[in-house]
């Protein structure tokens, strides 16, 4: 969802480039395709000022997604699998995710800290090193101040159809009651999805983006998928923190720590705490929204034999060749 923002919050340089940009009226505002992306105009202002001012620190994490593919529990797996190592120093037992939503917890860059401010306040994220932060950029246009950084980047991918799936849910809960809420119907989103004019679309290019860069850069660009997480938790996991440079010791698996994160992180477990019942994220979204099945599949309760064939035609189209499968 677009943050709510109005287009005074573009900044003259912003309004320039936009005029020069591709740009299409959907059924919440207006979107431009910056650097072959679809962003609402106010979210262009936070990807800009985030490109020009975010200086990078080493030991960086950055959470990267496709909205409605996982990234609230990656954001719950990875805060989970860094607060091992500081649970010596807390001084209260209260973990951070019984007191706060995923999303409070891993700020996003262009949605949320990058958004109004050119020069966001970080010191609350630098006193826990690592900083982890999370996005819903591509990857080049991430990358444009990574240069030379050595941060860590983990995406999450999920099954397209799901993926629709989920952010028809999505949108159907956190539009109710708002003026544009009965204007869009699923339909309507599958062909704004298949055309790839979407929010953050198209998404293949964000999911090719991201592909390729772990392909080439396996050390700092981590690809996981959701389906994967589902299928074999542990094993995920166990490579995620790997990656993170956070293992679990032997000693740690042999008392039932894997199992203790993926257990803190469920859904079920999630979804009971009254933060996530009753909280909302800073940009008013009710924390609940955030979570509803988290099934592998969903797609088959709600898609036609004809759009799963246009799907599945448009998966074939352009993730050919990539070998990626879906
Ligand atoms: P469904 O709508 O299919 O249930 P995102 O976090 O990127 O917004 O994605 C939301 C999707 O992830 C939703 O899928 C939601 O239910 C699922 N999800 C959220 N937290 C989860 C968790 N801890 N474990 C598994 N799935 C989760």
């Amino acid at each position: 969802l677009p943050p709510p923002l109005g287009e005074n919050y573009l900044s003259e340089e912003s309004k320039t480039l936009i005029s020069s940009l591709l740009s299409y009226q959907d059924f919440v505002g207006k979107l431009c395709n910056y650097q072959g992306c679809w962003y609402f105009y106010n979210t262009l202002q936070g990807v800009i000022n985030f490109q020009k001012n975010f200086k990078p620190q080493d030991t960086d994490i950055i959470l990267a997604s496709f909205p409605k593919s996982g990234t609230t529990w990656l954001k719950a797996l990875t805060i989970a699998l860094l607060e091992r190592s500081k649970k010596n120093d807390r001084s209260c037992d209260h973990h951070p995710l019984e007191s706060d939503n995923p999303h409070g917890l891993v700020p996003f860059l262009e949605l949320s800290l990058y958004l109004q401010s050119s020069t966001p306040d970080l010191t609350n994220l630098s006193s826990s090193s690592p900083r982890v932060f999370s996005t819903h950029m591509p990857l080049h246009t991430l990358q444009v101040p990574l240069k030379d950084s050595l941060c860590k980047v983990v995406y999450v991918c999920r099954n397209l159809k799901d993926v629709l799936v989920s952010n028809w849910h999505f949108k159907c809960t956190t539009l109710k009651n708002t003026k544009v809420e009965g204007s869009f119907t699923l339909e309507s989103m599958f062909d704004s999805f298949c055309s790839g004019v979407d929010f953050f679309g198209p998404f293949w290019e964000n999911v090719l983006s991201y592909w390729r860069g772990s392909l080439e850069d396996p050390e700092h660009v981590l690809f996981m998928t959701y389906e994967d997480l589902k299928a074999e938790p542990r094993g995920q996991i166990k490579r995620l923190a790997e990656f993170l440079g956070c293992p679990f010791s032997e000693q740690e698996e042999g008392s039932g720590g894997v199992d203790k994160i993926l257990e803190l992180c469920s859904l079920r477990n999630l979804t009971s705490l009254e933060i996530n019942k009753s909280g909302k994220t800073s940009n008013k979204v009710c924390n609940s929204s955030f979570f509803r099945k988290g099934e592998v599949g969903d797609w088959k309760n709600h898609l036609i034999p004809e759009m799963e064939n246009k799907i599945d035609n448009i998966v074939e189209e352009k993730f050919k060749g990539s070998g990626l499968k879906f």
